[in-house]
């Protein structure tokens, strides 16, 4: 039985490195250790040893045993691993250029919101975020927009389901959350987590209950301005924007500001852009964005003193500043993921 048991293994030891395949495997598997496998056979003539040598003839079959599974188990491991490196192919050389024309380039709006916050960058404005899913209190309240004030309306705002509301920030007990409807909510955000004085931007993305067409999607970007210091005044405010405008559209753009309404700025105002190298909308006044100074009351629900500090904010769309910016007609260009649209901003 020794010898029988020595020539199995020293076979089987032989044969393991010829087997590749996973049927190769199985059938080198069930040679030995199938019903009318060598080690099966090998474990029947236990029966036949005499009494006294049992023990002895136990041990030489466990060992020999252990020695065939331990065999199968290197065997299957090479085999899986050679299957998985064949699925794989060859291994790539991370260090290879990329193949013609696969090279990535980035989204004509990421490209302007860039452009953007390098503008503001250069006055000294960083950039700030906030969650795109807020609470009424973030998006409405805090900026002195009334629970009667038309952006709250179904209507016009996404708000989340009534099991989500939240204990609420607000004095009215239990809120909605929304989907933020513009990214005013950060200017809160900002001023409860930082002591003044605050000079960011907040770009992102922003939701409205509009219709698509030609001007409106319900999913668009913006962003939002912010400065609060000691004495910041209209001067400050014209002088940002300006600057936004000559830096974006170049020396010959022009700003106005017309007096308009916003519940977070006291003034407010609408800021239209005039620039003789606009294409089509040359030299026409164009309204660009909302600005003011902060009004006093923002500042009360953020817990700062309106009588020691001033502020000037403004908020403008992405998607608009692109379009006047490239003279794209229609906002629908930006989400249709056309690569011949695509690619002219390469
Ligand atoms: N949040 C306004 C909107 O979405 C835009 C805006 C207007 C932002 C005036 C401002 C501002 O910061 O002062 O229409």
């Amino acid at each position: 039985m020794r010898e029988q048991l020595a020539s199995i293994i020293s076979e089987a030891t032989a044969a393991a490195p010829a087997i590749v395949t996973r049927p190769d495997f199985e059938a080198f598997k069930a040679r030995l250790s199938g019903p009318n496998g060598s080690l099966t056979s090998a474990m029947k003539l236990m029966a036949s040893v005499p009494k006294e040598e049992k023990p002895a003839a136990g041990r030489l079959l466990n060992e020999a045993k252990a020695a065939i599974e331990k065999l199968l188990e290197t065997t299957l491991a090479r085999v899986e691993h050679a299957e998985a490196a064949a699925r794989l192919g060859p291994p790539e050389d991370p260090t290879l250029p990329p193949p013609d024309d696969q090279e990535g380039l980035a989204h004509p709006l990421t490209k302007v919101r860039e452009e953007i916050a390098s503008v503001f960058h250069k006055l000294g404005f960083t950039v700030a975020e906030g969650p795109e899913i807020e609470s009424e209190w973030f998006c409405f309240d805090a900026l002195n927009t009334p629970a009667t004030h038309p952006a709250r309306d179904m209507q016009d705002t996404f708000f989340l389901p009534a099991q989500t509301r939240c204990a609420g920030t607000s004095k009215h007990g239990s809120e909605a959350y929304v989907l933020r409807s513009h990214t005013s909510s950060v200017q809160i955000r900002t001023m409860l987590a930082r002591k003044p004085p605050i000079r960011i931007i907040a770009p992102g993305r922003c939701f409205r209950r509009d219709t698509v067409d030609a001007t409106h999607s319900a999913n668009f970007h913006q962003v939002e301005g912010l400065w609060v210091d000691k004495g910041v005044t209209l001067r400050d405010l014209k002088s940002v924007l300006d600057f936004f405008v000559r830096e974006m559209f170049g020396n010959s753009a022009e700003i106005r500001l017309r007096p308009s309404f916003f519940p977070f700025t006291e003034p407010s105002f609408e800021m239209d852009l005039r620039s003789p190298d606009l294409g089509r909308l040359s030299n026409r006044w164009l309204e660009v964005m909302g600005c003011g100074l902060v009004n006093p009351k923002v500042f009360e629900n953020v817990g700062y003193d309106p009588g020691e500090w001033t502020g000037l904010a403004f908020g403008m769309g992405v998607e608009r500043i692109a379009m006047l910016l490239h003279g794209i007609d229609d906002i629908r260009h930006f989400y249709a993921n056309d690569l011949r649209f695509l690619r002219q901003f390469a």
